[in-house]
């Protein structure tokens, strides 16, 4: 059967690197545009659970949870500790396609089968990562992982002039 909500949209991929260019373009503002993103994704990627962002937290290098796409999640993650901290720790896209099998693998939603996440990073340091989990085993494949960094590398081009709230 398949799992999508009913507002799942059919995006191609052009379709979303396209949406996440007017987000970023629109707006400067880190959060507003994050949970855009998180919501874009959420809608353009069938058969999937969750899906949004884990921000860099300066002072402990811990993730931080993000704006989001899904079901409550933890908020803190330590690398190199689950799929996050092992992406962070080799600073490279992580495909997960059994998540049961990963050593150290965080369950924030007992329905994740498999796992993509793709770091974001700015100027050599990863900033945030992007994380999406799917309740289907092997659900990502190539083309999931080049758009997914397709929109890293816009989200990294547009970090340096994102704006907070002061
Ligand atoms: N599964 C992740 C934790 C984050 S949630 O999936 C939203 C991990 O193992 O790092």
């Amino acid at each position: 059967m398949e799992m999508a909500n009913s507002w799942t949209a059919d995006l191609t991929s052009a379709d979303v690197l396209q949406f996440a260019e007017g987000i970023l373009s629109g707006e400067s503002n880190c959060i507003a545009n994050l949970s855009n993103l998180a919501a874009l994704l959420g809608q353009a990627f069938r058969r999937i659970n969750w899906a949004g962002f884990y921000l860099r937290e300066d002072a402990t290098q811990d993730l931080v949870l993000g704006p989001f796409f899904g079901r409550p999640a933890c908020t803190r993650i330590t690398p190199p500790k689950g799929v996050i901290g092992q992406a962070v720790q080799m600073a490279q896209t992580l495909v997960v396609d059994n998540v049961l099998d990963f050593p150290g693998h965080i369950a924030c939603d007992a329905a994740s089968r498999s796992e993509i996440v793709v770091p974001v990073i700015v100027n050599g340091k990863i900033v945030l990562v992007i994380d999406v989990d799917s309740p289907e085993y092997g659900r990502f494949r190539s083309d999931d992982q080049m758009v997914l960094e397709m929109l890293a590398d816009k989200i990294s081009q547009a970090w340096p002039s994102m704006t907070w709230y002061q």
